[in-house]
């Protein structure tokens, strides 16, 4: 198994085909031959069969040694309700293997078929005012339905009887981008399961009552049939009831994932399996550090919103969260894209080396595969307009030229297939429970964003030119501990249950520097206050007490001076400190002035630190810089280029590889001799490395070697 629970087992991945004689005459790669995956969604259904020998002539032109077929194709493959109609893929199959392109195949049950649609209405979802999800688009389908699944479920073991002995089966493709449209249901099957979910996770009625606080506003149950899915309600539904329903739907998903999944593993044990996450932006309905136990490789979906000033800084913010759910061990980009997208308010086509510093920057976080929506673009539906690896434009065009370079430059890059992502030395606890919780009605304030806050600690760090790790909160409490992490940020952690709160304490006792931000603590696991004064989870470690919350309006800030000055905004907090804290900055105005904003305390052999406001991005460097300096951390990139260049490691049994990433558009010089002389030059792609420097191009990315001295 992959991902967080991985044990000492080696994980798996891709099963490459065995070396045979394609189609031209020449021998294939051995299976075991070290390479990148490159290549992309194909859905050949959508074109006439002449135009595939053009796409695997082009495919094998521009390096493609991996595609996913079959994602949408139910209602080909199976046309009627008694009807199956396999051929074509078949042909389509053997035209891949015959040019040695592996496929990654999908179990084609993302979107329902009309015929199904039309006979059992019932497997259509029902959004919060119990409006019914038509067909007509895609994934209108209920993840608790036991009459889609048992129609599913049948076409996961067609496909898998079918495809099993296919020498070109490298990888099983669980349904696609699961919850992408259909992770909350509110229909009369989710409410069904969300009450067999709840008398798990319960046990009693009673116990559900003292979780829910139904107490409160007389919402007290007296049988389990009592109990709805947070449908609209008159005012805010109650938030514990909202939260285990956010957590049921990312269940719910995970459990289809797995009925899926022990089909395709009884009939083909020995083929990996994959599903692609969609770790980017703000989707959010999957708790994916949760579901990364049940498949053999995980797989991601990443795409750039033009519109956010901090898109890059996101993607590689999304890359390193996969490669910690991946715990740390190859992973798979399932779809980015070559260009422009189709689905924002308005698409842009990316520059000129985006595709390759993109591409690199997933490669950087652990990513041994590099693949594309989709292969050839479309000329009708809805994706029409979506970028491709093969544009309208056809072979002859600027895109093709870049996606045929860069496949190209991925057969230089395949020493670096297999290795790992080095562990940073500061981690940043990212956490399902807090995102949803957080974020939830009748709170202090509305504008509270977990992800930006958990995206303005990751950016300072890279202004600082430091590494961190985005650490699941997950996997502390599954026993894969903070170990080697010298500083360990909690951005909003606000829902803190007690073992969490018992690791943090342990870890900054013992030698560990954690920092702990605005609104965190808060809550525990049922979402209920920890009381005493806020943050109750920390109060003691941190040596604080708050007892009120001072929201702040849109365009409020407050100013904060001392040691680490600059503003705050959105949330404070009234904090008071025991007295052998340090006050590092005070609130010198807003609903608090005078009292601590930022505090710091020796513990044990450790220290904890406290940050009561969202402070701005200055500042928060700043902060990051300080700790990080006081923990011993220092940047190996020289103070000039830090936050233009992003440096990432990974690491085989013999090498270091050393990505520098130029997030800016002008020529940024790294002078790397003088942090070490001992590097060589892996896939320089338009950068100059000369003795003393490495001189890279507007959006370069250059790949570095360094032997490695140690174990
Ligand atoms: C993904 C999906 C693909 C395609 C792509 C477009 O959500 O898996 O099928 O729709 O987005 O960006």
């Amino acid at each position: 198994m992959s991902g967080l629970s991985s044990t000492s087992e080696a994980p798996r991945w891709v099963r490459w085909p065995e070396a045979h004689t394609l189609a031209d005459g020449t021998e294939s790669l051995p299976a075991g031959a070290a390479r990148i995956g490159y290549g992309a969604d194909y859905n050949p259904e959508q074109w006439p069969e002449e135009v595939w020998a053009d796409d695997v002539r082009l495919m094998r032109e521009a390096g493609v040694n991996i595609v996913s077929v079959g994602i949408f194709s139910w209602a080909l493959l199976q046309p009627t309700i008694d009807s199956w109609d396999f051929g074509w893929l078949d042909r389509a199959i053997d035209l891949l293997h015959a040019n040695g392109i592996a496929v990654d195949l999908a179990t084609a049950t993302a979107s329902p078929p009309p015929w199904l649609t039309e006979a059992h209405p019932e497997v259509l979802p029902v959004n919060r005012v119990g409006e019914t999800i038509w067909p007509g688009g895609r994934q209108q389908w209920r993840p608790t339905s036991p009459v889609f699944r048992r129609y599913a479920l049948a076409l996961v073991e067609k496909m898998a009887m079918r495809y099993a002995d296919h020498p070109a089966l490298s990888m099983w493709h669980i349904s696609n981008e699961l919850g992408c449209h259909n992770v909350y249901d509110y229909s009369d099957d989710a409410a069904s399961a969300f009450r067999d979910w709840l008398e798990v996770r319960y046990g009693s009625l009673a116990e559900l009552n003292r979780a829910w606080g139904t107490a409160f506003w007389s919402q007290n149950y007296s049988t389990w049939n009592q109990i709805l899915p947070p449908r609209l309600a008159a005012t805010h539904p109650n938030p514990t009831q909202q939260l285990d329903f956010a957590r049921f739907s990312s269940d719910a998903l995970k459990q289809y994932l797995v009925a899926e999944r022990e089909i395709l593993r009884q009939v083909t044990p020995e083929v990996p399996i994959t599903t692609n996450f969609m770790v980017m932006g703000e989707t959010r309905g999957m708790d994916y550090a949760d579901w990364a136990a049940e498949v053999d490789v995980v797989s991601n979906d990443h795409y750039l919103l033009v519109a956010d000033p901090t898109a890059f800084e996101e993607l590689s913010f999304s890359a390193n969260l996969t490669g910690q759910i991946a715990g740390r061990a190859p992973w798979f980009l399932m779809e980015h894209s070559t260009s422009a997208v189709n689905w924002q308010p308005v698409n842009q086509a990316k520059t000129p080396g985006q595709l390759r510093r993109d591409s690199l920057t997933h490669l950087a976080h652990g990513a041994d595969a590099i693949c594309f929506f989709q292969w050839r673009q479309s000329l009708a539906g809805a994706e029409k307009f979506h970028s491709a690896m093969l544009p309208h434009a056809g072979e002859n065009s600027a895109v093709f030229r870049s996606v045929s370079r860069f496949g190209g430059e991925l057969g230089t890059l395949a020493e670096v297939a297999g290795s790992r992502t080095k562990q940073a030395r500061i981690g940043i606890l990212f956490d399902w429970d807090s995102w949803w919780a957080s974020e939830l009605d009748s709170h202090p304030t509305e504008l509270l964003r977990y992800k930006a806050e958990a995206m303005a600690w990751y950016t300072a760090a890279l202004a600082n030119g430091l590494q961190a790790d985005i650490v699941p909160a997950r996997s502390v409490l599954n026993g894969h501990g903070l170990a080697g992490y010298d500083l360990v940020i909690a951005p909003m952690l606000y829902i803190v249950p007690q073992p969490l709160a018992d690791a943090l304490a342990d870890y900054s006792r013992s030698g560990g520097h954690l920092v702990v931000g605005v609104f965190s603590g808060i809550a525990d696991a049922d979402d209920h206050i920890h009381p005493g004064g806020y943050p109750g989870a920390f109060r003691e470690l941190l040596g604080v007490r708050a007892e009120e919350f001072g929201g702040l309006l849109p365009e409020q800030t407050v100013r904060l001076s001392g040691d680490l000055p600059g503003t705050g905004s959105l949330l404070t907090h009234d904090v008071s400190v025991e007295t052998d804290v340090d006050v590092l900055a005070r609130f010198d105005d807003g609903p608090f002035a005078g009292v601590p904003a930022i505090t710091s305390r020796a513990v044990g052999t450790g220290r904890a630190s406290f940050v009561a406001t969202v402070l701005d991005q200055v500042a928060l460097v700043a902060v990051v810089g300080r700790f990080a300096a006081d923990a011993g951390i220092r940047s190996p990139l020289p103070a000039g280029v830090r936050g233009s260049v992003q440096l990432a490691v990974r690491q085989s049994g013999t090498a270091e590889y050393l990505f520098y990433i130029n997030h800016t558009a002008q020529v940024v010089t790294v002078p790397v001799a003088a942090t070490d002389g001992s590097l060589t030059a892996v896939d320089l792609g338009g950068s100059t490395l000369t003795a003393e420097a490495l001189t890279l191009p507007a959006t370069g990315v250059a790949v570095l070697r360094r032997a490695r001295t140690e174990a």
